[in-house]
């Protein structure tokens, strides 16, 4: 499947990586300092899932779920997802909705409407982070700077723990574990646009490093090219 977005965009960064690496932590912090506009774009793959699971409805009902697509106005404001001026920012971090996410975001004829609305959405950006599996690969070929965070499973885990634990959801620890080498494997051996490294992208692993230092590693790259 082809898509890039080339429209307008001046300086285009884009960060892949598996379930909870820190890309959109990153991304956000990142935006923020550059003064870049942020583009989520599992944000989008999760509100589709959480409609989808809201509404009880069929995967392969193509005809519906396209026209919900289709027919939605996506904005993020202050970072945060709204669909048709609803903020579904809560409800679309919830554990439930990583894990039916990723069958979600396999279905070719959804991606290709998401790759729209990231489009639609990107248009009038001069400077983009946009963060997501195939960024790199597929939606900003071009991208100035692509970034790959990596982790190992049980850091990731642990970060993902905390996060939820913080807003009151009860997880185990090692079942989070389970279900994020899961996902990794489901995105990364899917058949439309797997999450994948991109030949030119700059791997960085964060085992063994802080927000503020993976934010600043990314933004020292990108500051020497401005
Ligand atoms: O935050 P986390 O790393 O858990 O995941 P996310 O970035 O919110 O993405 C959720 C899911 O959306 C991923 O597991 C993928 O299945 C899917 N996704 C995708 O297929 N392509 C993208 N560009 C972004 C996300």
């Amino acid at each position: 499947m082809s898509f890039s977005l080339t429209m307008g965009v001046y300086m285009k960064i884009a960060i892949d990586g598996p379930a909870s690496s820190g890309k959109s932590t990153i991304a956000k912090l990142l935006s923020k300092k550059l003064k870049f506009e942020y583009i989520d774009t599992g944000a989008l793959y999760r509100a589709i899932t959480y409609i989808i699971n809201k509404e009880n409805i069929d995967l392969q009902d193509e005809y519906k779920i396209s026209n919900i697509i289709n027919s939605s106005i996506f904005r993020f404001d202050k970072n945060k997802l709204y669909m048709n001026d609803i903020c579904i920012e809560t409800e679309i971090r919830k554990n439930i909705i990583s894990k039916k996410v990723s069958e979600v975001a396999a279905q070719p004829y959804i991606r290709i409407l998401i790759n729209k609305v990231i489009r639609n959405t990107s248009d009038n950006s001069e400077n983009i982070i946009i963060d997501g599996r195939d960024i790199g690969t597929v939606v900003l070929p071009d991208a100035n700077f692509k970034i790959y965070l990596d982790a190992s499973p049980k850091i990731r885990a642990k970060r993902r723990y905390i996060e939820l634990i913080e807003k009151n959801e009860p997880v185990i620890l090692e079942k989070l574990e389970e279900e994020i080498i899961e996902r990794d494997y489901y995105d990364s051996n899917r058949a439309v646009d797997p999450l994948k490294i991109a030949d030119d992208a700059i791997i960085i692993v964060t085992d063994d490093m802080n927000i503020g230092q993976v934010v600043n590693k990314i933004y020292d790259l990108v500051n020497n090219d401005l």
